[in-house]
């Protein structure tokens, strides 16, 4: 009997569910997926307001897409990574055109984790040298050397890859230097100067960013970050590798969210909204000079997957960025982003639970405090895999038809790129409602 009741039970028998103790998983089973819109197996209608993991993009259903895996699949599925193909030319094309300044020549792959593990090799094959800083706050992905360059608490139970060294973050409510923007200096990045002095130029291969960091709190760096990371890095001739998987393709109101502050990386890695989550696909493009050099004889690049570069894949991609471009979702994104901070910002006066909202275009994070003037977190980092009040939170939103995601202290608010003012005022109907229980909680 094919039930919500019987599925749910099978996958939790024979399937691993991702981060989570197993015995606590009770997952809704979602059948079909329409607009910003999923519905679950017994026919419940929920509201995506988080883009399933920040990925959704074009929505839950694209005829274009659908119609160019199909177009593919009756073509060719699959070649040996050997050969070349007409959509992995397309695409590798197409992202030279799309990403700023001279990011040019792209790894094709199958997700962010892949992406960014693509990255650390070119990188260190690039430059010859072997650390990375990467920051505490932070995702990278779960593989090897994505979960050693990751910060977050995650990053526990990884074995570890040699060569991370860790900086501050970037975050202004809770600054670790206990300072004030604008008064600060740029602290946090200022002291990155001072790790790659201190490690040895010589030592540093790359600085790795999540422009605005994502599951670990939507971080938004003040405008002169982002840029002083890049002279530091030009400086010490450090590469600036920016993970664009979460931040990326319109989430933020620009197709790559470093747009924002005029800044070009040497490697840019991104997956998700690529294909707007509708086919697992990653890349990872790096400038001119770095495809130079793996051109001249005797620089092997030496990386590769059986599935690098799939056809189906880098259909779905070819036909999701035309999607974008077709409907112009990054400008929509940008200016209903201004909707949501104007809802977002009345939910933070209504709420004393609410310590701070923040975000760009549709990537929006509400920080939960017990206490606006010590800023005691609802759940801290030791706790993200308890239960707790922001998984309460977000269940009960759940019974109310809304899927909003918690991590750690924050809730993620990230519809899809399509999203309406309808759906939004929807969603925060919704949040009103449930920011109550954590209201009751506020000592
Ligand atoms: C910024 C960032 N990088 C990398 C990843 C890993 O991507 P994936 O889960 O597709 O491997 C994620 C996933 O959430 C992410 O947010």
């Amino acid at each position: 009997m094919v039930n919500e009741d019987y599925i749910r039970e099978l996958e939790k028998k024979h399937v691993y569910g991702t981060w989570r103790y197993e015995h606590t998983w009770n997952p809704v089973v979602i059948e079909e997926g329409e607009g910003c819109y999923v519905t679950s197996l017994s026919g419940k209608r929920y509201l995506d307001l988080s883009s399933q993991l920040m990925c959704s993009n074009i929505g839950h259903h694209s005829q274009a897409v659908i119609d160019a895996i199909a177009r593919q699949a009756e073509k060719l599925c699959y070649a040996a990574p050997g050969f070349a193909t007409v959509p992995a030319a397309l695409l590798g094309q197409k992202l030279a055109e799309i990403t700023p300044g001279d990011l040019n020549k792209s790894f094709l792959t199958n997700g962010g984790s892949e992406a960014n593990e693509a990255a650390i090799k070119i990188a260190r094959l690039y430059t010859g040298k072997t650390k990375l800083i990467s920051r505490y706050r932070s995702y990278h992905g779960a593989s090897s050397g994505a979960i050693a360059l990751t910060g977050d608490p995650r990053t526990q139970y990884a074995i570890g890859m040699p060569g991370v060294v860790r900086a501050p973050d970037c975050y202004c409510y809770r600054c670790p230097f206990g300072k004030e923007y604008p008064g600060c200096g740029i602290t946090c990045a200022e002291y990155v100067d001072e790790i790659i002095r201190m490690e040895g130029p010589g030592t540093v291969a790359g600085v790795v960013i999540e422009p605005i960091v994502g599951s670990n709190g939507i971080l938004v760096p003040p405008d002169e970050y982002v840029p002083r990371l890049r002279e530091i890095c030009d400086e010490h001739e450090a590469l600036l590798i920016d993970d664009e998987v979460m931040a990326g393709f319109g989430r933020t109101g620009k197709m790559f969210c470093i747009e924002h502050w005029g800044v070009v990386p040497d490697i840019m890695s991104m997956a998700k909204g690529i294909t707007g989550a509708l086919f697992p696909v990653g890349a990872t493009i790096t400038r001119q000079k770095i495809a130079d050099h793996f051109d001249q004889p005797g620089n092997l690049f030496s990386h590769g997957q059986t599935y690098a570069m799939h056809p189906l894949g880098c259909a779905a991609a070819l036909a999701a960025i035309q999607e974008y471009e077709d409907k112009n979702l990054v400008e929509k994104a940008a200016a209903m982003g201004k909707v949501l901070e104007g809802r977002l910002n009345e939910l933070a006066e209504a709420h004393k639970s609410v310590g701070e909202v923040r975000g760009k275009g549709l990537f929006w994070g509400i920080e939960l405090v017990k206490d606006r003037g010590t800023k005691e977190p609802f759940v801290t980092r030791k706790q993200k895999f308890e239960p707790n009040t922001l998984k309460r939170i977000s269940a009960v939103a759940m019974e109310m038809g809304v899927y909003v995601v918690n991590i750690i202290n924050i809730l993620i608010v990230a519809p899809p790129l399509i999203t309406t003012e309808t759906e939004i005022d929807e969603g925060i109907r919704v949040l009103d409602k449930v920011l109550e229980i954590s209201d009751k909680e506020v000592v």
